[in-house]
């Protein structure tokens, strides 16, 4: 008997996993049952990624192994430089991204997905490549040339490093590597679905991870982030808010960072953002953009809430990249580069037990028609 269609799978299992879990009631992330205020707090990106990948906090040598095995592995094959350069300026960074992630797979040999030691160096080769990528996209772009990494620099440190090529301030380094652990895990997103259904074939993690950001451009997932800056721009006041607002509810078009399939209060993780974008600008001074966002939310929260719609992740990540200095369209590529990490445990879970995803459909066509010759069809 088939299942009720659900559209867009809505609330619909399409795995059981351990990796993290959503109250969207109260608004509670967790990472391997650790809540994501604990690892914001006091953890590292790369720390939280390898509770992700394998279900433990590191001991502090298995740490170290595993951060000397990213830092060693950051450097980008000199080709991959060559097609980032000959990829127009004015291509979108995740367009850039998937097509570099996509074509890294093709450096790396031995890409079988049964082999676990295969499967460790991909995932680290994957984590520690993605902010090369993503910073080399955003200098050639510009004109600048590409900067290597730095494998002395912590993981943040060197891909803002590689952004600015100057030594970035500690403050802002370890605000973005908080920021990194929020975008890190969602449980079964749409992008991680997506990732999961490509590997489901058995495809390579390379191949799976490139499926994976096509998913996450989108608007309605992690394009999100770079939408919400140009609604702000676009609504310029704090008097225009209210009209802005009226008028693209009334078109019934959706208000970029707001909304959650699973989140029916605040997302927790905006919640730390704001506490994280205060930090920012009581070190380097404040955004403009912030006062105009709150007033945003405070509005929208009275025109939206009783469809129990809320900010999301999105609505405040951009703004704290913003005044970093982070080009607007890179937001989601920064968004991709922390997601591999649950992309990748996601991915190393299901290789465990892994079923080919084929869901059924409703068909609702005709039977049994007639081919019609061309000089008698209308
Ligand atoms: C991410 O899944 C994840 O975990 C994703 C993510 C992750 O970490 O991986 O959390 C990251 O993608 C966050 C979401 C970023 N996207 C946006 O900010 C785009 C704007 N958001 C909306 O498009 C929307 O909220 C969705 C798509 C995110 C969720 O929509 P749903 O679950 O399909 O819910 P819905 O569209 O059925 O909304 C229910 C009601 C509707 O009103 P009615 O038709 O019942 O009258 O709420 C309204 C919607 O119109 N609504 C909104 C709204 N979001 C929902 N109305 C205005 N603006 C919005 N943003």
């Amino acid at each position: 008997m088939p299942h009720d269609f659900m559209p867009g799978l809505a609330g619909v299992p399409a795995a059981r996993s351990t990796i993290s879990d959503v109250n969207g009631e109260t608004g509670v992330l967790e990472y391997r049952g650790i809540r994501i205020e604990e690892l914001t707090a006091k953890s590292t990106f790369l720390e939280t990624a390898y509770l992700l990948l394998f279900n433990c906090l590191p001991t502090r040598l298995e740490l170290e192994k595993f951060t000397g095995d990213v830092a060693l592995h950051r450097r980008i094959k000199f080709k991959i430089v060559d097609m980032i350069k000959s990829l127009p300026e004015q291509g979108h960074p995740m367009d850039a991204l998937q097509a570099a992630v996509a074509a890294l797979g093709m450096f790396y040999p031995g890409r079988t997905v049964q082999d676990p030691e295969n499967n460790y160096w991909s995932a680290v080769r994957l984590i520690a490549k993605l902010p090369t990528i993503v910073a080399a996209f955003a200098r050639i772009r510009r004109g600048d040339e590409y900067v290597a990494p730095r494998d002395d620099f912590e993981f943040s440190e060197n891909f803002l490093y590689m952004l600015s090529e100057r030594r970035p301030d500690p403050i802002v380094c370890q605000i973005f590597d908080a920021c990194l652990i929020l975008h890190a895990e969602h449980t079964m997103n749409a992008s991680t679905f997506c990732g999961l259904i490509t590997a489901s074939t058995l495809a390579d993690p390379y191949t799976v991870v490139a499926s994976a950001i096509g998913a996450l451009k989108g608007p309605l997932h992690g394009g999100a982030n770079e939408e919400v800056l140009a609604m702000l721009r676009e609504i310029g006041t704090i008097q225009g808010v209210r009209s802005y607002l009226e008028a693209k509810l009334k078109a019934k078009q959706p208000l970029m960072g707001f909304g959650h399939r699973v989140y029916k209060v605040k997302d927790p993780r905006a919640v730390i953002l704001q506490q994280l974008a205060q930090k920012l600008f009581t070190h380097c001074g404040k955004s403009p953009l912030y006062a105009l966002a709150e007033e945003t939310e405070r509005v929208a929260l009275e025109l939206l809430s009783q469809k129990r719609v809320y900010p999301n992740v999105d609505f405040y990540s951009g703004i704290v990249y913003d005044a970093m200095g982070i080009p607007t369209d890179t937001f989601t590529s920064i968004f991709a580069m922390a997601r591999a990490a649950g992309w990748l445990a996601h991915w190393l879970e299901q290789m465990k037990e892994n079923k080919l995803y084929r869901p059924d459909q409703i068909y609702e066509g005709e039977h049994n028609r007639s081919y019609l010759p061309l000089d008698q069809r209308q």
